[in-house]
């Protein structure tokens, strides 16, 4: 029989946040209910916070789900840093029910990339996990992230940006502020962030031999970009979710998220530092870029042609012409680069609706960058006095870059995703 003595809570755990390799299994409830027990294969974290209006379904509704494909083989590792609602209690009183479950108590440190590591560092299985505990995350998506370690992925990511994934009801700032802070990103940490779709995550999979041993040094919130940027890491597949509206409590995004995240990734881009850029310099689709540069001539050959017919021939106002002019070059270029350019990943993806997608964000890009066109240009002009063709080729060049690797990231979206 067990006593209540039995269910305490895991001591927290300080020192360096590093996994270890091998596991060495406290001796716990676990071995003492069931004499030879099979070793746990699956350790899934979730941090909380405030979470009491949460914590009972959570914890009910992950444990029915993984009783049903890893009876006995995992285990729930609650980290809660010592919420003032009393998350901790109530999952301690859980204790009871549920034998797979484990709590951890944090008075010394708080944050939310802490507290994940540290219930890794407390975790048993080979296979460690992290899942938000306030039901955003759907349980129902744990299967098939974990079928994809089984098939040999090192991280198995829960995705918003992956097929049949999304965000339910947000608004148009937060999903903008989201999609900003990719973008810096991927403009601040390439090599790193467009591994996957979606960077922001966190809910994930990761063999613990991926990360163990490697120091990790968070900041705020997303956990994912210490994991990809410091772990060997090499297949990764992911599985669309959608992110579900909160029922009850409340976020703790603030803006001091975003202002670590900056942090984090200004961080991460010092320590990565130059290895990093030789990988990046590497891998760059040299291929892709040339034939993307002859779509972009072949627009200019439009867009001459174009005016020179409407303004110099049909005789219409010169904006008017040059308007037109440089839309049906932008499609051109698309129409090319969704055929040619990036061939190989639109075959899959031709339906009328994914097309029109694409095309709508090819044309977003392509407007950006030629608002950033005429700012350098005039930044090399006026500011550095440099030679007008001078001046509008280096414009040019810079600004068919940032076409190319934005739309490469966005509009076709090039991921090492299998
Ligand atoms: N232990 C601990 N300590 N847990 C925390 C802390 C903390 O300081 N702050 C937040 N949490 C817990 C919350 O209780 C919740 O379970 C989870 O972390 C996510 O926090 P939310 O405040 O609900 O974040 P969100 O809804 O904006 O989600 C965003 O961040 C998630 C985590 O990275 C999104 O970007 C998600 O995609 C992402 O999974
Ligand atoms: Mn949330």
């Amino acid at each position: 029989m067990l006593t209540t003595n039995d269910y305490q809570l895991l001591s927290e755990v300080t020192g360096a946040l590093q996994v270890p390799t091998a596991v060495k299994p406290p001796l716990g409830r676990a071995e003492k209910t069931a004499g030879a027990i099979a070793p746990v294969h699956f350790s899934l974290v979730v941090p909380t916070y405030n979470e009491s209006r949460n914590i009972e379904r959570i914890v009910a509704l992950l444990s029915q789900r993984l009783d049903a494909v890893l009876p006995d083989r995992y285990e729930i590792v609650v980290v809660d840093d010592n919420s003032p609602d009393g998350t901790w209690q109530l999952a301690q009183a859980l204790l009871v029910h549920y034998p797979c479950l484990r709590v951890m108590r944090r008075q010394e440190e708080r944050g939310l990339s802490t507290a994940v590591i540290r219930g890794w560092q407390a975790a048993r299985g080979d296979v460690l996990g992290v899942i938000d505990g306030d039901l955003q995350h759907p349980p129902e998506v744990l299967e098939q992230l974990l079928s994809a370690i089984e098939q040999g992925a090192d991280l198995a990511l829960a995705s918003r940006n992956a097929d049949g994934g999304g965000v339910s009801t947000w608004s148009a700032a937060r999903r903008f502020l989201s999609r900003g802070a990719q973008l810096l990103g991927l403009v601040l940490l390439p090599g790193v962030l467009s591994r996957v779709s979606d960077p922001m995550s966190g809910y994930f999979l990761v063999r613990r031999s991926a990360i163990a041993g490697r120091s990790l040094h968070p900041l705020g919130y997303k956990i994912l970009l210490e994991v990809l940027g410091r772990g060997a890491i090499d297949r990764i597949t992911e599985v669309g979710y959608v992110f579900q509206e909160r029922e009850a409590g409340e976020s703790k995004v603030t803006w001091k998220q975003y202002r670590d995240y900056i942090r984090h990734l200004v961080r991460l881009r010092v320590s990565l530092g130059r290895l990093s850029r030789f990988r990046q310099a590497l891998d760059f689709p040299i291929g892709r870029f040339i034939r993307f540069g002859f779509v972009g001539l072949s627009g200019l050959v439009v867009d001459m042609g174009l005016l020179y017919l409407l303004h110099g021939t049909l005789g219409f106002g010169l904006t008017r012409s040059a308007i037109v002019a440089a839309e049906l070059a932008i499609i051109n270029n698309f129409v090319w680069n969704d055929r040619w350019t990036f061939s190989d990943l639109t075959q899959q993806q031709q339906k009328r609706h994914q097309v029109i997608k694409r095309f709508i964000k090819f044309n977003l890009i392509c407007l950006m960058g030629l608002i950033l066109k005429v700012l350098l240009l005039n930044v090399l002009f006026n500011g550095l006095h440099l030679n007008p063709y001078v001046a509008n080729f280096l414009a040019i060049a810079a600004v068919t870059l940032w076409n190319f690797w934005i739309n490469l990231k966005l509009s076709w979206r090039v991921t090492q995703v299998k």
